[in-house]
Protein backbone atom coordinates (compact mmCIF):
# COMPACT_ATOMS: atom_id res chain seq x y z
CA UNK A 1 0.00 0.00 0.00
CA UNK A 2 3.05 2.13 1.05
CA UNK A 3 3.86 2.36 -3.12
CA UNK A 4 0.12 3.76 -4.18
CA UNK A 5 -0.11 6.40 -1.37
CA UNK A 6 3.27 7.33 -2.87
CA UNK A 7 1.69 7.25 -6.38
CA UNK A 8 -0.99 9.42 -4.84
CA UNK A 9 0.94 12.24 -3.39
CA UNK A 10 2.31 12.75 -6.16
CA UNK A 11 -1.03 13.34 -8.14
CA UNK A 12 -1.40 15.99 -5.19
CA UNK A 13 1.81 17.76 -5.80
CA UNK A 14 0.56 18.27 -9.05
CA UNK A 15 -2.45 19.77 -8.94
CA UNK A 16 -0.99 21.93 -5.81
CA UNK A 17 2.06 23.26 -8.56
CA UNK A 18 -0.53 23.87 -11.31
CA UNK A 19 -0.13 27.49 -11.76
CA UNK A 20 3.40 27.44 -11.83
CA UNK A 21 3.85 23.91 -14.12
CA UNK A 22 2.29 24.62 -17.73
CA UNK A 23 2.62 20.97 -17.78
CA UNK A 24 0.73 19.76 -15.02
CA UNK A 25 -2.58 18.19 -15.58
CA UNK A 26 -5.74 19.22 -14.00
CA UNK A 27 -7.50 16.21 -12.00
CA UNK A 28 -11.04 15.73 -12.29
CA UNK A 29 -12.60 16.32 -8.84
CA UNK A 30 -14.27 12.93 -7.16
CA UNK A 31 -17.44 13.65 -5.27
CA UNK A 32 -18.28 10.76 -3.57
CA UNK A 33 -16.38 10.83 -0.10
CA UNK A 34 -15.75 7.00 -0.11
CA UNK A 35 -13.18 5.41 -1.15
CA UNK A 36 -14.18 2.84 -3.52
CA UNK A 37 -16.29 5.28 -5.13
CA UNK A 38 -15.14 7.89 -7.47
CA UNK A 39 -17.60 10.42 -8.86
CA UNK A 40 -16.49 13.03 -11.39
CA UNK A 41 -18.93 15.19 -13.52
CA UNK A 42 -17.66 16.68 -16.74
CA UNK A 43 -19.37 19.02 -19.00
CA UNK A 44 -17.79 18.73 -22.85
CA UNK A 45 -18.31 22.23 -24.36
CA UNK A 46 -17.00 25.00 -26.33
CA UNK A 47 -14.26 27.31 -24.93
CA UNK A 48 -11.03 29.00 -26.26
CA UNK A 49 -6.97 28.24 -25.92
CA UNK A 50 -4.08 29.77 -26.45
CA UNK A 51 -1.77 27.19 -28.98
CA UNK A 52 -0.14 30.10 -30.17
CA UNK A 53 1.10 32.99 -28.05
CA UNK A 54 -1.52 35.73 -28.08
CA UNK A 55 -3.93 33.95 -30.06
CA UNK A 56 -6.76 32.51 -28.92
CA UNK A 57 -8.75 28.99 -30.79
CA UNK A 58 -11.83 28.36 -30.04
CA UNK A 59 -11.47 24.56 -29.01
CA UNK A 60 -14.30 21.92 -27.64
CA UNK A 61 -13.20 20.41 -24.02
CA UNK A 62 -13.93 18.98 -21.12
CA UNK A 63 -14.38 20.86 -17.91
CA UNK A 64 -14.58 19.79 -14.16
CA UNK A 65 -17.44 20.48 -13.49
CA UNK A 66 -17.34 19.13 -9.96
CA UNK A 67 -15.06 22.12 -9.18
CA UNK A 68 -16.80 25.32 -9.06
CA UNK A 69 -14.83 27.91 -11.25
CA UNK A 70 -13.21 25.29 -13.08
CA UNK A 71 -12.67 26.08 -16.99
CA UNK A 72 -12.11 23.62 -19.72
CA UNK A 73 -8.79 21.71 -20.25
CA UNK A 74 -7.12 20.66 -23.51
CA UNK A 75 -6.11 17.84 -22.72
CA UNK A 76 -9.32 17.73 -19.79
CA UNK A 77 -9.29 16.32 -16.74
CA UNK A 78 -6.90 13.61 -15.16
CA UNK A 79 -9.46 10.77 -13.85
CA UNK A 80 -7.64 8.86 -11.51
CA UNK A 81 -9.14 5.41 -9.25
CA UNK A 82 -7.79 2.09 -8.57
CA UNK A 83 -9.09 -1.68 -9.42
CA UNK A 84 -11.86 -2.36 -8.05
CA UNK A 85 -13.40 1.24 -7.99
CA UNK A 86 -16.71 2.04 -8.75
CA UNK A 87 -16.61 5.25 -12.05
CA UNK A 88 -19.59 6.79 -11.92
CA UNK A 89 -18.94 10.01 -15.11
CA UNK A 90 -22.41 12.08 -15.26
CA UNK A 91 -21.51 13.76 -18.65
CA UNK A 92 -23.34 16.64 -20.05
CA UNK A 93 -23.18 17.85 -23.65
CA UNK A 94 -23.13 21.55 -24.13
CA UNK A 95 -21.56 21.24 -27.67
CA UNK A 96 -23.33 21.97 -30.67
CA UNK A 97 -23.77 18.12 -31.81
CA UNK A 98 -23.77 15.13 -30.22
CA UNK A 99 -21.09 13.08 -28.42
CA UNK A 100 -20.43 10.27 -26.78
CA UNK A 101 -17.19 9.46 -24.07
CA UNK A 102 -15.27 6.30 -24.93
CA UNK A 103 -13.01 4.96 -22.40
CA UNK A 104 -10.36 3.73 -24.39
CA UNK A 105 -8.69 0.50 -22.89
CA UNK A 106 -10.84 0.39 -20.31
CA UNK A 107 -12.90 -3.37 -19.79
CA UNK A 108 -16.30 -2.90 -18.64
CA UNK A 109 -19.79 -3.66 -19.56
CA UNK A 110 -20.42 -2.77 -23.74
CA UNK A 111 -22.97 -0.81 -22.78
CA UNK A 112 -20.83 1.91 -20.90
CA UNK A 113 -18.30 1.73 -24.22
CA UNK A 114 -19.31 5.21 -25.19
CA UNK A 115 -19.89 3.99 -29.10
CA UNK A 116 -22.77 4.85 -31.10
CA UNK A 117 -22.82 1.04 -31.34
CA UNK A 118 -23.43 0.67 -27.96
CA UNK A 119 -25.47 4.07 -27.07
CA UNK A 120 -27.73 6.90 -28.24
CA UNK A 121 -25.21 9.62 -28.92
CA UNK A 122 -25.41 12.37 -26.19
CA UNK A 123 -27.68 14.93 -27.76
CA UNK A 124 -27.37 18.98 -27.29
CA UNK A 125 -28.21 19.84 -23.97
CA UNK A 126 -28.36 16.51 -22.21
CA UNK A 127 -26.62 14.23 -20.03
CA UNK A 128 -25.24 10.75 -19.74
CA UNK A 129 -24.19 8.87 -17.02
CA UNK A 130 -21.38 6.22 -17.42
CA UNK A 131 -21.07 3.64 -14.74
CA UNK A 132 -18.46 1.00 -14.39
CA UNK A 133 -16.50 -0.82 -12.50
CA UNK A 134 -12.00 -0.30 -13.41
CA UNK A 135 -10.62 -3.96 -13.17
CA UNK A 136 -6.95 -3.28 -14.53
CA UNK A 137 -4.30 -1.15 -13.26
CA UNK A 138 -2.65 1.00 -16.19
CA UNK A 139 -2.58 4.17 -18.78
CA UNK A 140 -5.64 5.15 -19.93
CA UNK A 141 -7.77 7.60 -22.02
CA UNK A 142 -10.76 8.91 -23.42
CA UNK A 143 -12.42 10.31 -26.21
CA UNK A 144 -15.76 10.90 -28.00
CA UNK A 145 -16.64 7.99 -30.30
CA UNK A 146 -18.58 9.75 -32.97
CA UNK A 147 -17.14 12.64 -35.39
CA UNK A 148 -14.10 11.50 -33.25
CA UNK A 149 -11.84 12.84 -36.19
CA UNK A 150 -13.20 16.47 -35.61
CA UNK A 151 -13.89 15.88 -32.18
CA UNK A 152 -10.62 14.96 -30.42
CA UNK A 153 -8.74 17.48 -32.80
CA UNK A 154 -10.45 19.93 -31.43
CA UNK A 155 -9.12 19.29 -27.63
CA UNK A 156 -11.99 16.20 -26.61
CA UNK A 157 -9.81 13.69 -25.34
CA UNK A 158 -8.24 13.05 -21.62
CA UNK A 159 -5.90 11.04 -19.37
CA UNK A 160 -7.28 8.20 -17.14
CA UNK A 161 -4.78 6.41 -14.95
CA UNK A 162 -6.00 3.42 -12.90
CA UNK A 163 -3.64 2.61 -9.92
CA UNK A 164 -3.02 -1.26 -8.98
CA UNK A 165 -3.80 -1.78 -5.51
CA UNK A 166 -0.59 -2.77 -4.63
CA UNK A 167 2.27 -1.14 -6.95
CA UNK A 168 5.45 -2.87 -8.15
CA UNK A 169 7.91 -1.41 -5.51
CA UNK A 170 9.31 1.21 -8.00
CA UNK A 171 10.49 3.82 -6.19
CA UNK A 172 9.97 6.99 -8.59
CA UNK A 173 10.59 10.45 -8.19
CA UNK A 174 7.63 11.52 -10.48
CA UNK A 175 5.06 9.60 -12.13
CA UNK A 176 4.31 11.78 -14.78
CA UNK A 177 1.96 11.63 -17.55
CA UNK A 178 2.29 13.32 -20.91
CA UNK A 179 -0.37 13.49 -23.32
CA UNK A 180 1.16 13.70 -26.79
CA UNK A 181 -0.94 15.40 -29.95
CA UNK A 182 -0.48 17.69 -32.72
CA UNK A 183 -2.81 19.73 -34.20
CA UNK A 184 -2.58 22.09 -37.49
CA UNK A 185 -3.04 25.58 -37.20
CA UNK A 186 -4.08 28.70 -39.02
CA UNK A 187 -2.00 31.86 -38.60
CA UNK A 188 -4.45 33.34 -36.55
CA UNK A 189 -3.99 30.58 -33.88
CA UNK A 190 -7.48 28.61 -34.32
CA UNK A 191 -7.85 25.18 -35.43
CA UNK A 192 -8.08 25.17 -39.64
CA UNK A 193 -11.03 22.81 -40.94
CA UNK A 194 -9.32 23.07 -44.40
CA UNK A 195 -8.19 19.18 -45.18
CA UNK A 196 -5.54 18.46 -47.95
CA UNK A 197 -5.09 15.30 -49.62
CA UNK A 198 -2.42 13.98 -47.56
CA UNK A 199 -4.47 14.91 -44.29
CA UNK A 200 -7.48 12.14 -45.19
CA UNK A 201 -4.80 10.03 -46.69
CA UNK A 202 -2.17 10.06 -43.85
CA UNK A 203 -4.14 11.30 -41.26
CA UNK A 204 -4.45 15.14 -40.53
CA UNK A 205 -1.00 16.58 -40.52
CA UNK A 206 -0.64 19.25 -37.70
CA UNK A 207 1.87 22.19 -37.63
CA UNK A 208 2.34 22.22 -34.21
CA UNK A 209 2.96 19.46 -31.42
CA UNK A 210 1.29 19.84 -28.10
CA UNK A 211 2.78 17.76 -24.96
CA UNK A 212 -0.19 17.89 -22.05
CA UNK A 213 -1.79 21.10 -24.47
CA UNK A 214 1.41 22.83 -23.94
CA UNK A 215 2.70 24.00 -27.64
CA UNK A 216 6.52 21.82 -27.45
CA UNK A 217 7.95 25.26 -28.20
CA UNK A 218 7.54 25.88 -24.96
CA UNK A 219 7.62 23.12 -22.71
CA UNK A 220 9.94 22.90 -20.20
CA UNK A 221 10.12 20.14 -17.51
CA UNK A 222 11.92 20.59 -13.85
CA UNK A 223 13.99 17.75 -13.37
CA UNK A 224 16.82 16.32 -10.83
CA UNK A 225 20.51 15.18 -11.65
CA UNK A 226 20.15 11.07 -11.05
CA UNK A 227 16.12 11.38 -10.79
CA UNK A 228 14.59 8.08 -11.48
CA UNK A 229 11.02 9.02 -13.19
CA UNK A 230 8.09 6.98 -14.59
CA UNK A 231 6.67 8.45 -17.56
CA UNK A 232 3.46 7.08 -19.10
CA UNK A 233 2.91 8.55 -22.67
CA UNK A 234 -0.30 8.57 -25.04
CA UNK A 235 -0.59 9.45 -28.31
CA UNK A 236 -4.08 11.09 -28.80
CA UNK A 237 -3.06 12.45 -32.07
CA UNK A 238 -5.14 12.12 -35.02
CA UNK A 239 -2.22 11.14 -37.48
CA UNK A 240 1.25 11.86 -36.21
CA UNK A 241 3.28 8.96 -34.92
CA UNK A 242 5.91 10.24 -32.31
CA UNK A 243 9.41 8.41 -32.25
CA UNK A 244 10.54 9.09 -28.79
CA UNK A 245 14.27 9.53 -27.73
CA UNK A 246 15.75 11.03 -25.01
CA UNK A 247 19.55 11.73 -26.50
CA UNK A 248 22.13 10.12 -24.53
CA UNK A 249 19.65 8.11 -22.50
CA UNK A 250 17.45 5.16 -22.84
CA UNK A 251 13.93 3.76 -22.12
CA UNK A 252 13.10 1.27 -19.93
CA UNK A 253 9.85 0.23 -21.09
CA UNK A 254 7.42 -1.23 -17.73
CA UNK A 255 3.93 -0.88 -19.34
CA UNK A 256 1.84 -1.40 -22.61
CA UNK A 257 -1.56 -0.70 -22.99
CA UNK A 258 -3.44 -2.72 -20.71
CA UNK A 259 -0.67 -2.23 -17.57
CA UNK A 260 2.90 -3.55 -16.45
CA UNK A 261 4.11 -6.37 -18.85
CA UNK A 262 5.76 -9.19 -17.86
CA UNK A 263 9.51 -8.68 -17.98
CA UNK A 264 10.81 -4.81 -18.68
CA UNK A 265 12.69 -3.88 -21.46
CA UNK A 266 15.21 -0.78 -22.47
CA UNK A 267 14.77 0.77 -25.74
CA UNK A 268 16.35 4.20 -27.75
CA UNK A 269 13.70 4.69 -29.37
CA UNK A 270 9.96 4.57 -28.89
CA UNK A 271 7.58 4.33 -31.09
CA UNK A 272 3.96 5.14 -29.88
CA UNK A 273 1.38 5.47 -32.38
CA UNK A 274 -2.13 7.06 -32.51
CA UNK A 275 -4.13 5.27 -29.50
CA UNK A 276 -1.11 3.18 -28.14
CA UNK A 277 0.01 3.87 -24.43
CA UNK A 278 3.86 3.05 -23.00
CA UNK A 279 5.12 3.48 -19.60
CA UNK A 280 8.81 3.74 -19.21
CA UNK A 281 11.31 4.57 -16.48
CA UNK A 282 14.11 7.03 -17.11
CA UNK A 283 17.17 7.09 -15.16
CA UNK A 284 17.82 11.27 -15.76
CA UNK A 285 21.96 12.48 -16.51
CA UNK A 286 22.68 15.83 -16.45
CA UNK A 287 23.19 17.44 -19.68
CA UNK A 288 22.68 20.45 -21.34
CA UNK A 289 20.40 21.01 -23.71
CA UNK A 290 18.80 18.06 -23.17
CA UNK A 291 15.38 17.29 -24.75
CA UNK A 292 12.98 14.52 -25.51
CA UNK A 293 12.47 14.53 -28.84
CA UNK A 294 10.69 12.87 -31.93
CA UNK A 295 12.44 11.47 -34.54
CA UNK A 296 11.63 10.89 -38.03
CA UNK A 297 9.70 7.04 -38.82
CA UNK A 298 8.36 5.67 -42.10
CA UNK A 299 5.07 5.06 -41.48
CA UNK A 300 4.84 5.09 -45.33
CA UNK A 301 3.37 7.45 -48.30
CA UNK A 302 7.40 8.60 -48.41
CA UNK A 303 6.45 10.97 -45.78
CA UNK A 304 9.29 13.87 -45.55
CA UNK A 305 12.13 13.66 -43.05
CA UNK A 306 11.66 16.86 -41.06
CA UNK A 307 14.39 15.98 -38.56
CA UNK A 308 14.55 15.37 -34.84
CA UNK A 309 11.10 17.87 -33.34
CA UNK A 310 11.66 18.77 -29.60
CA UNK A 311 8.78 17.78 -27.03
CA UNK A 312 10.03 18.55 -24.15
CA UNK A 313 13.16 20.87 -23.07
CA UNK A 314 14.74 18.95 -19.41
CA UNK A 315 16.14 21.76 -17.02
CA UNK A 316 18.27 20.56 -14.33
CA UNK A 317 17.77 21.64 -10.98
CA UNK A 318 19.56 19.61 -8.03
CA UNK A 319 20.17 15.89 -7.36
CA UNK A 320 17.93 13.27 -6.35
CA UNK A 321 18.61 11.19 -3.61
CA UNK A 322 19.85 7.28 -4.50
CA UNK A 323 17.24 4.86 -5.28
CA UNK A 324 16.66 1.29 -4.33
CA UNK A 325 17.33 -0.73 -7.37
CA UNK A 326 14.34 -1.55 -9.81
CA UNK A 327 12.01 -5.28 -9.13
CA UNK A 328 13.18 -8.19 -10.43
CA UNK A 329 9.41 -9.09 -10.59
CA UNK A 330 7.03 -6.92 -12.15
CA UNK A 331 3.48 -8.23 -14.03
CA UNK A 332 2.31 -11.50 -13.83
CA UNK A 333 0.31 -12.37 -16.98
CA UNK A 334 -0.34 -15.61 -18.41
CA UNK A 335 0.20 -16.52 -22.05
CA UNK A 336 -3.04 -17.06 -23.80
CA UNK A 337 -2.73 -20.51 -24.83
CA UNK A 338 -3.18 -20.69 -28.94
CA UNK A 339 -2.29 -23.90 -30.55
CA UNK A 340 -2.87 -25.42 -34.06
CA UNK A 341 -6.40 -25.84 -33.26
CA UNK A 342 -7.21 -22.41 -32.02
CA UNK A 343 -9.80 -20.60 -34.86
CA UNK A 344 -8.22 -17.72 -36.52
CA UNK A 345 -10.17 -14.62 -38.36
CA UNK A 346 -8.51 -12.19 -41.14
CA UNK A 347 -8.95 -8.80 -41.04
CA UNK A 348 -7.55 -6.97 -44.81
CA UNK A 349 -6.82 -3.52 -44.63
CA UNK A 350 -6.52 -1.99 -47.80
CA UNK A 351 -7.00 1.71 -49.07
CA UNK A 352 -7.82 3.45 -52.75
CA UNK A 353 -6.96 6.88 -53.48
CA UNK A 354 -9.91 8.12 -54.47
CA UNK A 355 -13.55 7.43 -53.57
CA UNK A 356 -14.57 9.44 -56.46
CA UNK A 357 -14.90 12.55 -54.23
CA UNK A 358 -11.37 13.27 -54.15
CA UNK A 359 -10.92 11.62 -50.64
CA UNK A 360 -9.24 7.99 -50.30
CA UNK A 361 -11.30 5.40 -48.75
CA UNK A 362 -9.76 2.97 -46.10
CA UNK A 363 -11.58 -0.65 -46.12
CA UNK A 364 -11.45 -3.84 -43.62
CA UNK A 365 -12.45 -7.49 -45.58
CA UNK A 366 -13.22 -4.99 -48.47
CA UNK A 367 -16.38 -3.09 -46.49
CA UNK A 368 -16.32 0.97 -45.60
CA UNK A 369 -17.96 1.24 -42.40
CA UNK A 370 -20.71 1.94 -41.92
CA UNK A 371 -21.57 -0.31 -44.83
CA UNK A 372 -19.81 -3.01 -43.24
CA UNK A 373 -21.87 -6.38 -41.88
CA UNK A 374 -21.35 -6.93 -37.81
CA UNK A 375 -18.88 -9.92 -37.61
CA UNK A 376 -20.01 -12.75 -35.05
CA UNK A 377 -18.07 -13.97 -32.21
CA UNK A 378 -18.63 -15.92 -28.94
CA UNK A 379 -17.63 -14.83 -25.06
CA UNK A 380 -14.88 -16.91 -23.53
CA UNK A 381 -13.44 -17.86 -27.25
CA UNK A 382 -9.95 -17.92 -27.76
CA UNK A 383 -9.22 -17.03 -31.41
CA UNK A 384 -6.28 -15.48 -33.41
CA UNK A 385 -6.71 -12.49 -35.25
CA UNK A 386 -4.38 -12.08 -38.64
CA UNK A 387 -4.55 -8.29 -39.58
CA UNK A 388 -3.22 -8.04 -42.98
CA UNK A 389 -1.81 -4.68 -44.16
CA UNK A 390 -2.14 -4.46 -48.03
CA UNK A 391 -1.67 -0.81 -47.87
CA UNK A 392 1.32 1.27 -48.40
CA UNK A 393 0.86 2.41 -44.95
CA UNK A 394 1.13 1.51 -41.03
CA UNK A 395 -2.19 1.51 -39.57
CA UNK A 396 -2.08 1.03 -35.50
CA UNK A 397 -5.16 -1.36 -35.23
CA UNK A 398 -7.21 -0.97 -32.28
CA UNK A 399 -10.03 -3.36 -30.99
CA UNK A 400 -12.28 -2.02 -27.88
CA UNK A 401 -13.48 -4.35 -24.82
CA UNK A 402 -10.95 -6.42 -24.36
CA UNK A 403 -6.77 -7.02 -24.64
CA UNK A 404 -4.99 -8.84 -26.33
CA UNK A 405 -1.25 -10.26 -27.06
CA UNK A 406 0.75 -9.93 -29.74
CA UNK A 407 2.27 -13.08 -31.23
CA UNK A 408 3.95 -12.20 -34.39
CA UNK A 409 4.75 -8.66 -36.46
CA UNK A 410 5.98 -9.54 -39.97
CA UNK A 411 6.28 -12.96 -39.09
CA UNK A 412 8.85 -12.18 -36.54
CA UNK A 413 7.57 -14.03 -32.87
CA UNK A 414 6.50 -11.25 -30.54
CA UNK A 415 8.57 -12.57 -27.51
CA UNK A 416 8.03 -10.15 -24.87
CA UNK A 417 4.28 -10.56 -22.96
CA UNK A 418 1.89 -7.88 -22.13
CA UNK A 419 -1.45 -6.54 -23.11
CA UNK A 420 -2.26 -4.63 -25.65
CA UNK A 421 -5.25 -2.47 -27.33
CA UNK A 422 -3.64 -0.98 -30.22
CA UNK A 423 -1.06 -2.20 -32.30
CA UNK A 424 0.69 -1.31 -35.32
CA UNK A 425 0.30 -2.88 -38.76
CA UNK A 426 3.34 -1.98 -40.68
CA UNK A 427 2.85 -1.27 -44.30
CA UNK A 428 2.67 -4.09 -46.26
CA UNK A 429 3.15 -6.93 -43.58
CA UNK A 430 0.83 -9.32 -41.18
CA UNK A 431 0.28 -8.89 -37.31
CA UNK A 432 -1.43 -12.16 -35.45
CA UNK A 433 -3.00 -10.95 -32.25
CA UNK A 434 -4.36 -13.53 -29.72
CA UNK A 435 -7.75 -12.77 -27.95
CA UNK A 436 -10.34 -13.72 -25.59
CA UNK A 437 -13.56 -11.75 -25.60
CA UNK A 438 -15.01 -11.91 -21.72
CA UNK A 439 -17.96 -9.36 -22.13
CA UNK A 440 -20.67 -10.02 -24.46
CA UNK A 441 -22.22 -7.51 -26.88
CA UNK A 442 -21.11 -5.40 -29.40
CA UNK A 443 -17.28 -4.31 -29.80
CA UNK A 444 -15.84 -2.34 -32.46
CA UNK A 445 -12.46 -2.43 -33.97
CA UNK A 446 -10.53 0.34 -36.07
CA UNK A 447 -7.92 2.01 -37.33
CA UNK A 448 -6.78 4.78 -34.97
CA UNK A 449 -5.54 6.86 -37.28
CA UNK A 450 -8.96 8.93 -36.65
CA UNK A 451 -9.68 9.79 -40.25
CA UNK A 452 -9.13 6.31 -41.55
CA UNK A 453 -11.58 5.03 -39.34
CA UNK A 454 -14.18 8.06 -40.63
CA UNK A 455 -13.24 7.28 -44.02
CA UNK A 456 -14.65 3.11 -43.50
CA UNK A 457 -11.55 1.44 -41.62
CA UNK A 458 -13.81 0.21 -39.04
CA UNK A 459 -16.26 -2.53 -37.73
CA UNK A 460 -17.75 -3.96 -35.05
CA UNK A 461 -18.18 -7.68 -33.74
CA UNK A 462 -21.27 -8.92 -31.93
CA UNK A 463 -20.06 -11.29 -29.00
CA UNK A 464 -22.47 -14.06 -27.87
CA UNK A 465 -22.76 -15.76 -24.65
CA UNK A 466 -21.63 -19.59 -24.92
CA UNK A 467 -25.43 -20.05 -25.37
CA UNK A 468 -25.51 -18.30 -28.49
CA UNK A 469 -28.12 -15.41 -26.95
CA UNK A 470 -27.47 -12.06 -27.35
CA UNK A 471 -26.34 -10.53 -24.45
CA UNK A 472 -28.64 -9.73 -21.90
CA UNK A 473 -27.49 -6.52 -21.69
CA UNK A 474 -28.31 -5.53 -25.45
CU1 LIG B 1 -9.52 5.38 -28.83
CU2 LIG B 1 -12.41 3.27 -30.78
O1 LIG B 1 -10.96 4.34 -29.80
CU1 LIG C 1 -11.01 2.27 -27.68
CU1 LIG D 1 -5.09 3.66 -40.80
Amino acid sequence: MLALSAALLCGCARSDSARRDPLALTTATDLDPSADVVEIELVAEVASKEYLDGKDALVWGYRDAGRKGAKVTVPGPLIEAKVGDLLIVRVTNELPEPTTVHWHGIRLPALMDGTNMSQMPIPVGESFEYRFTVIDAGTFWYHPHVRADMQIENGLYAPLIVHAGLEPDVDVEADRYFVLDEVKLDADGTLTETMGTLDYMVGKQGNVRLVNGVNTESTVLSVKDGARERWRFVNAANGRFFNLSLPGHSFLVIGWDGGLIETPYTTQTLLVSPGERYEVIVELTKAENLALQTLYYDRGHDLPDPGPLDLLRLRFKGTAEAREPLPAAWGNIDPLPVDASTPSRSFVLSEVDDGGDGKPRFFINDEAWPFNVTIMGSLGQLEVWEIVNTAEMDHPFHLHGVFFQVLDVAGVPETRLGWKDTVVVPQSATVRFAVRFDEPGMWMYHCHILEHAELGMMGQIMVMDTMGAAAASL
